[in-house]
């Protein structure tokens, strides 16, 4: 398995020109789609349907009226003003997601990087949403599937790199690392039983060991802890998405851009 690491939103439009029959994407925005995805379905959401733009989430309502609308812009929830009338019913808080709230539901979500970024992996084997809240997990589906090529995409903030989003890439790789008998760096070439680590997925590693020390004091330090830690009402969402494995849960993306829980 070779492991390679996406770290920029920018390098997202060309995984459209990549033959990502073999892979698997893990595509992880901590901060806060994918863990605020994989908490509703912990809390029972039937699905969750990533989309990158509001008026497909529109159009998608049309069609099925009973799904619930989430997701944000600026970080807050998306509203009549920015819809041409219609409130959306949920932000992108996890905290918002709580059973009540979600069992039973289809949630069609809108968010400014994590929805594009699972968008933009639909062309590979196998995508996942991955968070803390579902790292082992994720992680031991992966270690099953044995993908030949496996992307860890961070979605970053806005056109940036995140820093918890690489994190969190780091912090699985060291759980695949852990438990493989092969070292960390093995020879371009062999592919078969070794993991191979790409430079880039080397840096997750890397940043995780240093920061697994105070992962939350670290975390803090990113722009989109900041700016969440400067909003009251969202100010506990951080230290809730650092949370690790509370929601043992895989959450795959069928061929039809669906996520649901395996
Ligand atoms: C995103 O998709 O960019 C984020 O999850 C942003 C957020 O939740 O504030």
């Amino acid at each position: 398995m070779k492991i390679e690491a996406i770290l920029t939103p920018a390098e997202l439009p060309a995984l459209a020109k990549r033959d990502l029959g073999d892979a698997a994407c893990l595509v992880f925005d901590v901060l806060r789609a994918t863990s605020t995805f994989v908490n509703a379905l912990h809390n029972g959401a039937r699905a969750i349907v990533p989309v990158s733009e509001i008026a497909e989430a529109l159009a998608f309502r049309q069609k099925q009226p009973d799904v619930l609308l989430g997701g944000e812009r600026d970080g807050v929830r998306i509203r009549a003003a920015q819809t041409g009338g219609i409130d959306f019913d949920l932000g992108n808080s996890p905290c918002e997601y709580t059973a009540k709230k979600v069992r039973g539901k289809t949630i069609v979500s809108t968010t400014t990087n994590g929805t594009r970024a699972l968008r933009a992996c639909a062309g590979s084997k196998t995508v996942l949403a991955a968070s803390f809240l579902n790292l082992t997990a994720t992680a031991e589906f992966i270690k099953n599937v044995q993908p030949v090529q496996l992307l860890l995409v961070c979605a970053g903030t806005r056109e940036n790199t995140a820093l918890e989003d690489v994190l969190a890439a780091g912090a699985l790789c060291e759980i695949l690392l852990g438990k493989s008998l092969t070292p960390a760096l093995s020879p371009p070439g062999r592919k078969e039983g070794v993991l191979q680590m790409s430079d880039s997925a080397e840096i997750t590693r890397r940043v995780y060991a240093e920061a697994k020390l105070d992962l939350f004091a670290t975390v803090c330090t990113s722009e989109n802890a900041r700016r969440l830690l400067a909003i009251p009402e969202l100010r506990d969402d951080v230290s809730f998405c650092l949370r690790r494995d509370t929601c043992p849960l895989v959450a795959k993306m069928d061929a039809d851009g669906t996520i649901h829980s395996k």
